[in-house]
């Protein structure tokens, strides 16, 4: 189903531990943009408490996952609804479709992404 578009906003692997604002300002149930210093964009997502990064664009027609619709730990992409585990980044509407997923830590207060 459906093509399998490369992202081009994809960060790069570096193993890099990269601090990127406050948890509470990301309250649950939401996501938030990160944009690196590069360019590149990741997706943050507060699952109850629990944090967790994917890439931002949906490998659809690249539609930003950060500015999408959460269901649970699923988000549903505004556009045309492929759905992704935002703690795998695993593609339910299109297997092959899967994205990154990204650790996060959360280290005095402070939100921190491995890339
Ligand atoms: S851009 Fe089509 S489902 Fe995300």
């Amino acid at each position: 189903m459906g093509k399998h578009r490369e992202n081009k906003r994809k960060p790069v692997r570096t193993g890099e531990t990269i601090t990127v604002g406050k948890a509470e300002s990301v309250p649950p149930g939401r996501g938030a943009t990160v944009k690196l210093k590069d360019g590149t964009e990741l997706a943050l997502f507060n699952i109850g408490g629990s944090f967790h990064a994917i890439e931002n664009f949906c490998p659809h027609k690249g539609y930003p996952l950060a500015d999408s619709r959460l269901y649970g730990s699923i988000v549903e992409c505004d556009l045309h609804g492929w759905r992704f585990d935002v703690r795998s980044g695993e593609c339910f509407t299109a297997k092959k479709c899967s994205i990154e997923s990204y650790e996060v830590k959360i280290d005095d207060g402070f939100i921190k992404i491995v890339v």
